[in-house]
């Protein structure tokens, strides 16, 4: 892939037939009648919430969950007028704000109710709200004690209705999955005191990623996958991996390019001392774009379909990396630092494992300097 120009140097592309195929892989795992609900947090983890929102509607998603108040409140007020969960922390101050954009929330403490039901008093119809259970994430959510004495509350009669019950699993994704099975049977069982009090909830969810694939008994009504739709997972070796298709690249271009003699060095502190004369090439792109400095000295990028491996601290806003074994280079060449170049790939996976983390924080964290431009194949 040849580079967009030199006045747009840095830039992701998201693949959105990409994205379409991985919806696809996840439907595949799923009972007929259970739904989808597309996580879209941290800006659709860092593609760009308003367009894979919008993509995943034309595909018959109708349902997002994002984290906080002002995630949903920009979905909102950029046109998205389907039934958006929030996910996240929720506070008193908020309630007037959520109902006035229509959104969900997620209630994991009775202090928020009186505010709530006082906040939708005069709404015309029920006011869906989803209660979370805590079994084991230790984060937010009821005990499931706490829980079925708040099922008889009259403060959770018309106009709030509870529309959902949730929990979320701690380690899904881990290789033995005796917490999970734990996590679940505590959530089976107060789902049946619910039943058994005559109490119907339509939305049940607590599925993510991992558990969509390895936990078929916690598919209920409605599953949550987030990091599945963007083409990667983190199961365990154990677990047939999903044929999924990573739907980001991130791309530069060459801006300058140098020699150093042997014993040059580069970037701040002069990590990086040159032990042959090294021609250097300096990328536009820093950790100001979420390209970590935990990757000096570490990462590589792909220069004409071959690694070229960055050398001293990654700046603010520019890397440099060495290019030496590499022919014929001029300024304007295109990089490619998560993505597919040649035979060559470097995806996000790759990058989280060069620093110790998941592909979760390398896409999220990509800043937003860098421009998203959306392809459909
Ligand atoms: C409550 C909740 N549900 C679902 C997800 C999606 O998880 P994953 O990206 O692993 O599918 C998240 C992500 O952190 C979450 O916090």
């Amino acid at each position: 892939m040849t580079s967009i120009s030199t006045l747009l140097p840095t830039y992701a592309t998201v693949n959105l037939a990409a994205l379409a195929h991985n919806l696809s892989r996840i439907k595949r795992y799923l009972s007929p009648g259970c739904e989808v609900m597309a996580i879209v947090k941290a800006n659709a983890y860092g593609h760009g919430a308003l367009d894979i929102a919008q993509s995943l509607s034309r595909q018959g998603i109708g349902r997002f969950a994002v984290a906080s108040l002002d995630e949903g409140i920009a979905l909102r007020q950029a046109g998205l007028s389907a039934p958006i969960v929030v996910l996240g922390a929720l506070f008193e101050e908020q309630v007037s704000d959520f109902v006035a954009h229509r959104l969900t929330p997620v209630v994991s403490d009775g202090h928020i109710l009186p505010a709530l039901a006082k906040a939708v008093h005069s709404h015309p119809v029920p006011y869906p709200i989803h209660l979370k259970a805590e079994t084991g994430m230790g984060r937010l959510g009821f005990s499931p004690e706490e829980l079925l004495s708040l099922l008889d509350d009259p403060i959770l009669q018309s106009p709030l209705r509870v529309e959902g019950m949730m929990t979320h699993l701690a380690d899904a994704d881990g290789a033995d999955s005796t917490f999970t099975e734990r996590q679940l049977e505590a959530f089976h069982a107060l789902l049946e005191q619910i039943r058994q009090r005559g109490l119907t909830i339509p939305l049940v969810h607590t599925a993510n990623s991992a558990a969509i694939v390895r936990f078929p008994e916690a598919h209920f009504s409605l599953v949550r996958p987030g990091i599945m739709l963007y083409g990667y997972h983190t199961l365990p070796a154990s677990s047939p991996a999903p044929d999924l298709q990573p739907v980001l690249s991130l791309r530069t271009t060459i801006a300058h390019l140098r020699t150093i003699p042997r014993g040059g060095t580069v970037s701040y502190n002069g990590t990086f001392v040159a032990k042959r004369p090294t021609r250097v090439a300096v990328l536009p792109i820093g950790y100001a774009d979420g390209y970590s400095r935990r990757l000096s000295n570490r990462g590589s990028v792909l220069i004409q379909g071959r690694r070229a491996p960055i050398i001293g601290l990654v700046c603010m806003d520019m890397i440099m990396v060495d290019v030496t074994d590499l022919a014929q280079l001029r300024v304007g060449e295109p990089v490619t630092l998560i993505g597919q170049q040649g035979q060559e790939s470097i995806w996000a996976d790759e990058v989280a494992d060069w620093i110790g983390t998941i592909p979760y924080e390398v896409l999220c964290g990509i800043g937003s300097r860098v421009p998203r431009l959306y392809e459909s194949a």
